[in-house]
């Protein structure tokens, strides 16, 4: 086990009608809110007018910026940005999925910056002042609601990347698992997906001795695979949709990573997918995962692959080998009954921009705590998985 620092300021009100707590927790940060939120979903679910009533009643002045992308933009939160020097904001409130808080976070840095806002996903500067952010949650799947990272896409050089920094971390997040009763069944199963995706990027190395980490990582693991399909099949079931929920916060705000190094594959190979092609990030994922786990199997990676197998998918072979590689197919057979695609012609993408795929994931590094891979090996993966 690796020694490791843990921060978390992040406050969770979780639960149904904790929507009731948004005013006077807003108060405490802010007076005049920028209200962010995506392309309508909270205007059909009843969302958008609680949020309203709640802003209203407690006479709390907002000025708001909807229309946020999936894979949110770089113009977005210049927008954003121009909002709150315009109308001297000084909270903002994202109201949706990963997409909405990532842009919202993204915009209260760049409130505070001088400069363009992509040089922080560029690497030319650091953020470490924002605006405060608040967050109700729409959609289980990406941790951002208890997280300080932001992954943006820059519309024009076609980058999508993430940065980050303790100023980020929402002061509070508003989890009402009944607010996500009406995600559809392929934006739930893809956020089941990069929910697991989110443990196996720090499950998958090879530091020995952190048993209660993994532990916990096979739980949230066990857990998805458990109400993944249950919340699709009963899309009301509050019981799954409230388990799943947690699992998003818990598999991405740094619990399951102490002791842990970063493998990195599944998340820097898909980020560069859906920079270029705009596709789901979950969906990427799923198509992603099980060819890696496939491609890094061998001598050295086996015990893992295999306790992976036997321990979240109680698979009960001996060998090492032939375990790891029933797990891994269950992984994908669990994908694929939640309705993910499994190849990435599936999604049109073809082999034509393989080489700009890898170079935007990785450039000319070499990544991966599980097993080390160079760029050739991540082309490879990509013409395994075509
Ligand atoms: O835009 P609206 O109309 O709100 O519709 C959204 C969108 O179409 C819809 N939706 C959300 N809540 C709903 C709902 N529809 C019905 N009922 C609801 N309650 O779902 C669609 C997807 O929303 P989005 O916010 O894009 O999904 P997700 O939460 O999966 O976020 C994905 C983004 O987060 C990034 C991804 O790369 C991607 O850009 N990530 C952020 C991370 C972080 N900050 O820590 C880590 C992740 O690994 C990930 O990279
Ligand atoms: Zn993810």
């Amino acid at each position: 086990m690796q020694n490791f620092r843990f921060y978390n300021p992040t406050q969770i009100l979780f639960g149904q009608g904790q929507i009731e707590h948004l005013a006077v927790e807003i108060l405490k940060h802010g007076r005049k809110v920028l209200f962010v939120y995506g392309k309508g979903s909270i205007k059909k679910t009843g969302i958008y007018a609680e949020v309203v009533r709640q802003l209203n009643q407690h006479a709390i002045p907002f000025v708001e910026l909807g229309g946020v992308d999936p894979n949110p933009r770089i113009s977005t939160v210049r927008q954003g940005a121009q909002l709150c020097r315009e109308h001297q904001i000084d909270f903002i409130l994202a109201v949706g999925g990963g997409s909405t808080i990532d842009c919202s976070k993204a915009i209260a840095a760049a409130a505070l910056y001088d400069g363009d806002p992509w040089d922080f996903w560029c690497g030319k500067a650091t953020i470490r002042h924002a605006l405060p952010i608040g967050s109700v949650l729409t959609l289980s799947a990406t941790g951002s609601e208890m997280n300080s990272g932001t992954v943006i896409s820059n519309e024009e050089t076609l980058e999508k990347t993430g940065s980050g920094g303790d100023a980020l971390f929402p002061r509070f997040s508003i989890l009402d698992p009944a607010y996500t009763f009406t995600v559809p069944a392929d934006q739930t199963a893809a956020g089941v997906v990069d929910i697991m995706t989110h443990v196996y990027e720090f499950y998958f190395s090879r530091e020995q001795f952190a048993t209660l980490t993994d532990s916990i990582s096979e739980m949230i693991l066990k857990t998805c695979i458990h109400y993944g399909p249950i919340a699709i099949a009963e899309p009301q079931n509050y019981e799954a949709r409230a388990n799943l929920m947690w699992a998003s916060s818990l598999a991405l705000n740094g619990t399951i990573k102490v002791g842990k190094s970063f493998d990195g594959f599944n998340h820097l190979t898909e980020h560069a997918l859906s920079a270029v092609y705009d596709i789901t990030h979950g969906v990427g994922l799923a198509i992603l995962a099980p060819y890696w786990m496939e491609y890094v199997l061998d001598a050295e990676t086996a015990p893992a692959l295999a306790a992976f197998a036997r321990n979240v998918w109680d698979v009960s072979i001996a060998d090492n080998f032939e375990a790891a590689r029933e797990g891994i197919r269950r992984t994908r057979q669990f994908y694929t009954s939640m309705g993910m695609p499994q190849r990435l012609g599936q999604v049109g993408i073809g082999a034509d921009r393989l080489d700009e795929i890898v170079e935007k994931a990785v450039g000319t590094r070499t990544i991966g705590s599980l097993k080390p891979l160079t760029p050739a090996d991540i082309h490879r993966i990509l013409v395994l998985a075509l």
